[in-house]
């Protein structure tokens, strides 16, 4: 009995204290504030921004390298190989045309090929040999080549 009460009296103890300690603790937590406009601004400047994507020479580069052949060299789809072709190379010069088509398209059909957006299989994939990085920058030469984007 006496061990029992003791037992009992240790735990209301305990239970005090605790209860004690944790209104205290709740008060001595300062209530949270929005944080400032300058806190805001050196997060954001922390936080690595993407990229925007650019024309560099390497892409230029790129589509001399592999796309001239077909496309040509000014990108007019009078390249060496054109007359060779059942379907001929797009005129990347074409803004009529370019317009009519999204940014994601151009990008699959550069890296999966014509047949992926319901073009010719003639125009190859390229997701074997160019990184995707490469591939969105030569749809912005393209962009660069139309003078246009998607309307
Ligand atoms: C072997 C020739 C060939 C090569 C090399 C080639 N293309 Fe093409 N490409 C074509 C042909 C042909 C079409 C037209 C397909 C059609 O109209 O059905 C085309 C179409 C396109 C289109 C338009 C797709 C659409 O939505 O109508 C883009 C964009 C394109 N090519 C980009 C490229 C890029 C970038 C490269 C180089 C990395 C490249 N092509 C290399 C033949 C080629």
């Amino acid at each position: 009995m006496i061990i029992n009460r003791k037992f009992l009296l240790t735990r209301i103890i305990l239970l005090t204290t605790l209860v004690t300690a944790c209104g205290q603790s709740e008060q001595a937590t300062p209530a949270a504030k929005p944080p400032t406009q300058q806190e805001v601004a050196e997060v954001t400047q922390q936080t690595p921004q993407p990229k925007p994507v650019q024309v560099t020479e390497d892409t230029r580069q790129t589509y001399q390298w592999y796309c001239s052949q077909c496309h040509g060299i000014k990108g007019k789809g009078d390249g060496i190989n054109a007359k060779l072709l059942t379907v001929p190379p797009r005129n990347h010069t074409k803004a009529a045309y370019l317009e009519t088509r999204t940014d994601e398209q151009l990008f699959e059909a550069i890296k999966f090929g014509g047949l992926s957006v319901g073009r010719a299989p003639c125009m190859p994939a390229w997701e074997h040999t160019l990184e995707e990085d490469a591939i969105h920058s030569l749809v912005r030469y393209i962009r660069e080549l139309c003078d246009c984007e998607a309307l």
